[in-house]
């Protein structure tokens, strides 16, 4: 039991311990039910009794109800909580191995599918000083570029230059600030990182444009890289030829599907696989400079449930428990894909992210003393490299209201640089909505309209 001296009062128990090789739990007693964390997930700020799951996945238009299985982008573990004399602690568990946590009045019980228990626990005298501590000791915070603070533009969609110069000219005409603008994967050739199709993006007009309006650009890059023999497609072939591909159990390149078909992921732990990143950065720069990076599909997303053409993997197919009660390999690489050093996906997954961002971070950290980075996938630590955005979204009344939840969250959680899609992303918004989105949305941190290739404008 872990007791805070000056107050008498318990800020941890360890009874009902159970430890093995793959399933850890672990139940510890809190003061009150004013309680606050775990992520990520679309929901109110204070939680209520309930299951909550955590394990970062490619899962668009969830929201949490309070049952297994809502959990969406993020590996977040700490929670903060008031005691009973009104001090404040936050809680931190230091893994990153599939779990649930089930809150009833009064407990906090933790199921995790392997690795460590590794409590860090930090007292305040109110929450500013709790938190304050969580985020030194997970890095802090990285200081946005002034001109991140705008206002953004975004959708997938924008199909050519034109269309972007029809978005651009519109702000001009209705005397709407706008800071930055933004393309989706339509700017790649065949959704193919690092392959600008030039045709459609040609970078002399994309530049004329940009300065014409004075704005700021910022382009998606997924995490998959495509396979396609096409010249544009450098990032493959310089990809095998310095071996830093995430490997199979066999040893075999690792192969995915995402936006481009068959894919294959870099494997960032790799000691050469910032170098590899870095390399394709400065490709796309070259051809049309950007003033920040946008970290798309990075949880990492894969629309084969495991490999392409195997399946999820056979070595974690009876968990003794699966959080979420769902394929945790749905949409996601298998667990027995192997990263350098032979550390297997399943003691590393929210760590592809952490990595990918730190590597773009000091390509950019090269460049301009402020990088710009926003990222879906996060885990404790992203915040010291980039800042996050909600995901895909549901355009709705429900939705919006829990955007605010999720936001005060990330301030928490140390990623104050956060917002939601103003409208919402999936379906189509109304006036209505979108109007006191954006009422709302200006007070996002990172505020961003951004739109689903299907909806409406
Ligand atoms: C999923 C992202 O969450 C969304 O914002 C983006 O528009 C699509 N991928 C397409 O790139």
């Amino acid at each position: 039991t872990v007791m805070r001296k000056s107050t008498q009062e318990v800020i941890f128990t360890t009874t009902n311990l159970i430890f093995s090789q793959l399933y850890l739990e672990l139940t510890t007693s809190i003061p009150t039910m004013n309680i606050y964390g775990f992520g990520e997930r679309l929901y109110k700020y204070q939680l209520d009794a309930g299951t909550y799951t955590i394990f970062p996945r490619d899962e668009p238009a969830i929201t949490e109800d309070g049952t297994a299985g809502h959990n969406t982008y993020g590996e977040q573990t700490s929670y903060l909580v008031r005691e009973k004399s009104g001090l404040f602690h936050m809680n931190f568990l230091k893994n990153v191995n599939p779990k649930e946590i089930v809150l009833t009045s009064g407990t906090v019980k933790y199921k995790v599918v392997g690795g460590i228990f590794d409590f860090h626990i930090f007292l305040g005298s109110n929450p500013e000083e709790a938190v304050q501590q969580y985020q030194q000791y997970v890095g802090a915070w990285t200081v946005p570029p002034f001109w991140s603070l705008g206002y953004h533009q975004s959708r997938w969609g924008y199909k050519s230059f034109r269309q972007f110069e029809k978005v651009l000219s519109n702000y001009d005409k209705y005397d709407i600030p706008l800071d930055v603008i933004w393309n989706d994967i339509d700017y790649m050739i065949q959704y193919t990182p690092f392959a600008l199709d030039t045709y459609n993006f040609p970078p002399n007009e994309m530049n004329r444009l940009l300065k014409q309006y004075k704005k700021r650009w910022v382009p998606i890059i997924d995490a998959g890289i495509g396979t396609k023999r096409i010249k544009e497609n450098i990032a493959y072939p310089r990809a095998q030829e310095l071996g830093i591909l995430l490997k199979n159990a066999k040893g075999e390149e690792f192969r995915g599907s995402v936006w481009p078909g068959d894919s294959r992921f870099p494997d960032f732990f790799h000691p050469k696989a910032e170098q590899f990143w870095h390399e394709m950065l400065e490709h796309l720069d070259k051809q049309l400079s950007f003033d920040g990076i946008w970290l798309d599909m990075n949880e990492v997303a894969n629309f084969c449930d495991g490999e392409c053409g195997v399946g999820p993997s056979q070595k974690y197919k009876n968990l003794p428990f699966t959080p979420g009660n769902t394929n945790l390999e749905r949409k996601t690489i298998s667990f027995d894909a192997v990263h350098y050093g032979g550390i297997e996906e399943f003691y590393a997954h929210s760590l592809f992210g952490l990595l990918e961002q730190k590597a773009t971070y000091n390509y950019l950290k090269k460049k301009t003393p402020l990088p710009f980075i926003l990222t879906r996938a996060n885990m404790f630590g992203t915040g010291k490299y980039a800042a996050h955005w909600f995901g895909d979204t549901t355009s709705g009344w429900t939705e919006m209201r829990y955007t605010i939840g999720e936001l005060l969250n990330y301030n928490m959680w140390g990623i104050p640089h956060s917002g939601a899609d103003i409208c919402g992303f999936m379906k189509d918004t109304t006036p209505e909505l979108c109007a006191r989105w954006t009422q709302l949305g200006v007070f996002y941190p990172f505020s961003r309209n951004h739109n689903e290739l299907t909806a409406r404008d």
